[in-house]
């Protein structure tokens, strides 16, 4: 076993399954937008790998744009409800049809705040696309328009999400060994 794989305990989504669900995200996308001004606006870094394959997936002309938006603090595991812009978009907003691309939805927190600051831009519409959703956590009032995969209430690591910075790389989705947090 190669290393990163040894900490994993189980697989949730493996590599054939995210695959075949961003083939059939991109595909309803891009007849959902056709004629559209579409962006896609990935919120960075956890959703950098969905986002590359999403955009890929998508056959209609399409612009896309980053932010980094706070709202975990180091390896702490639990969300602190507070979203701070650390890095906001290049572009205007204004008459786009905004489509957020997001790696998971867990307790909607982050995304219940910065989809009004987002509106406020003018933009025709806002959407949301996420990968990963964790409906059993949800605490804002928000649901995916896209959703490729619920998951149950386990942290979960791979295709772009985080351990402390690790695990990003990891092709599928699996949730830790228990005594990888313990260290
Ligand atoms: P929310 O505001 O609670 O919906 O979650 C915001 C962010 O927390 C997500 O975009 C992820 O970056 C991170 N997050 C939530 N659950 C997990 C998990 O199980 N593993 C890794 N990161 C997570
Ligand atoms: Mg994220």
């Amino acid at each position: 076993m190669q290393p990163i794989h040894k900490d994993i305990d189980h697989i949730l989504v493996s590599e054939e399954q995210l695959k075949a669900k961003v083939t059939e995200l991109g595909a309803r996308i891009s007849r959902d937008y056709a004629g559209r001004d579409l962006l896609l606006v990935s919120i960075l870094k956890g959703a950098v790998v969905f986002m590359a394959d999403l955009m890929r997936a998508v056959t209609i002309p399409c612009a896309i744009d980053f932010m980094v938006v706070s709202s975990y603090g180091g390896a702490n595991t639990t969300s602190t409800g507070l979203v701070k812009i650390v890095k906001d978009l290049d572009q205007d907003l204004t008459g786009k049809d905004v489509l957020i691309v997001e790696d998971i939805l867990d307790t909607g927190i982050t995304l219940s705040n910065l989809v009004p600051m987002l509106e406020l831009r003018n933009p025709r519409s806002v959407r949301l696309c996420t990968i990963l959703s964790k409906p059993s956590r949800r605490k804002a009032d928000i649901t995916p328009d896209y959703c490729g995969f619920e998951v149950p209430d386990e942290f979960v690591v791979g295709y772009g999400l985080d351990y402390d910075e690790h695990y990003r790389n990891l092709p599928y989705v699996g949730v830790l060994k228990p005594e990888v947090y313990q260290k």
